[in-house]
């Protein structure tokens, strides 16, 4: 079966000024249907930058991506949008939500961008923030809200739609421990049910194992590639 990312060469530089900074130094990886995979680094190290990269809101120097079979590189901006919006949700290291709204209305967002009626968004919306524990915060608007409360907004948005592939960079690392794990509950959960892919970039080693899958990155490569079984994979 097609892989639901593909990746080749892939590299990413920045450039300030006339310095380059090479951060994405040649990965190359597949994750497939259903796998739920850890991205490991430290800090600096460039997970950030390939979660972006995965999720075409940044393009990269050189390589390719492709999601769901399709030339990520071939897309023109609003196909991109549209593709993103309906295939990928991503939860931002910095949650970037509408301070102007309330939590149940930037859950709605990307329902409504998608032209689902107002009202069912609204359902689907005030559901999944139910299942994120902020059923009593859905009418506060970000300020309004704990750091904590607002990465579960945060990640409501990411999957008011469903999406096929979950890319989360860091999704409970502000969250206290019993918090964490009933979110990361909820990720296996959607995985199994719904087969949702999922990528999380995360600093927690037992969540990492849980996962089945780890890939450390290392100074802009793939350090290592493990299944858990203590194979590798290529
Ligand atoms: N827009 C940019 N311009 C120049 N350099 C950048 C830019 N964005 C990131 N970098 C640099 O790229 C490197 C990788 O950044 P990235 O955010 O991907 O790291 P990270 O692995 O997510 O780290 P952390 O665990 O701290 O979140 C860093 O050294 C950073 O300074
Ligand atoms: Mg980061």
């Amino acid at each position: 079966m097609e892989p639901v990312i593909k990746v080749q060469n892939l590299t990413k530089t920045y450039y300030l000024g006339s310095k380059a900074i090479q951060v994405i130094k040649g990965v190359s990886f597949a994750v497939h249907e259903k796998e739920m995979i850890a991205v490991l680094g430290t800090s600096g190290a460039g997970k950030s930058t390939l979660l972006h990269l995965l999720g075409t809101l940044d393009t990269p120097s050189s390589g390719s991506i492709h999601i769901n079979g399709s030339d990520m590189m071939s897309l023109g901006p609003d196909q991109l949008a549209s593709f993103r919006n309906q295939t990928i949700g991503f939860v931002f290291q910095f949650h970037h939500l509408l301070p102007e709204f309330t939590a149940l209305e930037n859950v709605m967002m990307p329902a409504l961008l998608q032209r689902v009626a107002k009202k069912e968004a609204a359902v689907t919306a005030a559901a999944i923030l139910e299942r994120v524990g902020l059923r009593d915060r859905m009418e506060h608007r970000p300020v309004e809200l704990s750091g904590g409360e607002q990465q579960r907004v945060a990640l409501a948005r990411a999957l008011v739609l469903r999406p096929r592939l979950l890319l989360a960079d860091e999704p409970t690392g502000n969250l206290d421990q019993e918090t964490g794990e009933s979110i990361h509950e909820l990720l296996f959960e959607l995985n199994r049910q719904l087969g949702m892919t999922t990528v999380i970039v995360t600093h927690n080693p037992e969540l990492a194992q849980r996962l089945g899958r780890s890939m450390v990155l290392c100074d802009g490569k793939i350090g290592n590639d493990e299944d858990g079984s203590g194979g590798q994979i290529s």
